[in-house]
């Protein structure tokens, strides 16, 4: 019989730091929608453990990542969340300048010979699934003006390419047409749970009729048709109870469908984790995405958003309170129980318990999180 993972997983903050290094620093990771970035100049940073990342858009329209770490003497450059640059990243200690795609442009007082080609901003991958902006931010990220296809050095990991590490997601999800979705509400979560307890929490049903009763009402909790999972994503769709429409406050749907979605389409919703850190719900009429941001061994943060066709978010009437109520409630719901989760494994007492039937899909994520540990032991 299958088991949960041992305590360690969730309650040591030395394997916490080992896991970011071989999880999140190993993988692309989800950082945001380039319609967050829609101007030059536009920018919001990411932080995981002691990185932080600016993630901008240029005067040619290309998105960058730049590590937020000043080439002078180290200092960060950027603690704003988000914001707008006018033309230049500007580093607040001693003016040392750089242009939107990470190049050193002034450099105060610097000696002769000194030549600011060789300082540029170190960049982290960076690349766009269908509006989702990944960026990769271990040591295999290219320098400019590295390209990521130049051969590297011998010796330099390769930065992997995101489309080998999504498998066939983009094509799976082709038909909601994501990259045309604009986001519509945002909210922003601090959870006392270590990362892994969401992912699992978000892949079974099983606590539905107990912790869901609105959700409850508007899908059958065995009712979810899993997709075989992989290394890269574990998921599947549920379809709706009769007369529902979508997940709202009373099931009823809004909205017009997504365009480009064909009638079964239309009467489900697709639930998939994409490891490590985005959490994909697609419904008949939006997105929505949580992405996790781990924080300690115990606590995570989680920006929960909705997406919506530009055309529904034209309409003088638009109103996204019926999904955005419905789904803050239930992840009210879920990060309450992630938390007891945290606080039960916790304890010295705890000890992996028995995987049920149902939840295979918790098994397949775990196995893969147990064989990266012992990869790297
Ligand atoms: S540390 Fe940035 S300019 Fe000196
Ligand atoms: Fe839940």
């Amino acid at each position: 019989m299958h088991t949960t993972l041992p305590r360690r997983f969730y309650a040591d903050p030395a394997f916490y730091r080992a896991e970011l290094e071989r999880f999140y620093f190993q993988r692309w990771i989800c950082a945001g929608r380039a319609d967050h970035i829609p101007e030059a100049g536009d920018y919001f940073t990411r932080t995981l453990g002691d990185e932080s990342v600016i993630v901008t858009r240029d005067r040619a329209g290309a998105i960058h990542a730049l590590f937020n770490v000043c080439r002078h003497r180290g200092t960060r450059l950027c603690e704003q969340a988000e914001g707008h640059f006018v033309e230049r990243i500007q580093c607040p200690y001693h003016t040392w300048t750089y242009d939107l795609e990470g190049r050193l442009i002034a450099a105060p007082h610097m000696p002769p010979g000194f030549r600011k080609d060789d300082y540029p901003l170190h960049r982290a991958g960076c690349d766009v699934w269908d509006g989702h902006i990944f960026v990769y931010l271990g040591p295999a990220a290219p320098a400019l003006p590295a390209l990521p296809a130049s051969p590297a050095p011998s010796g330099v990991p390769v930065l992997p390419a995101l489309r080998d590490q999504l498998a066939d997601l983009p094509t799976r999800f082709a038909p909601w047409e994501m990259g045309d979705l604009r986001l519509g509400r945002r909210i922003v979560y601090d959870v006392k749970a270590n990362w892994k307890l969401v992912v699992l929490n978000y892949n079974e049903c099983l606590h539905c009729p107990n912790l869901h009763p609105a959700l409850n009402k508007l899908h059958h909790y065995l009712d979810a048709e899993n997709v075989a999972p992989t290394a890269c994503y574990c998921g599947g769709a549920m379809g709706f109870r009769d007369g529902v429409e979508t997940m709202s406050m009373d099931g009823k749907r809004r909205r017009e469908y997504l365009p480009g979605l064909n009638e079964a389409q239309r009467r489900q919703v697709s639930y998939f984790a994409v490891y490590p850190n985005l959490l994909l719900s697609l419904h008949p009429d939006y997105m929505m995405t949580h992405t996790l941001w781990p924080r300690a061994h115990d606590r995570s943060e989680i920006i929960c958003e909705w997406h919506f066709h530009p055309s529904e978010l034209a309409r003088p009437d638009f109103d996204a309170d019926d999904v955005v109520e419905f789904w803050d409630l239930t992840n009210r719901q879920d990060w309450w129980i992630s938390e007891q989760s945290q606080a039960g494994i916790s304890s010295r007492m705890y000890e992996p318990g028995p995987y049920s039937e149902r939840e295979e899909l918790l098994w397949s994520f775990d196995d893969i999180v147990r064989r990266e540990a012992e990869r790297h032991l």
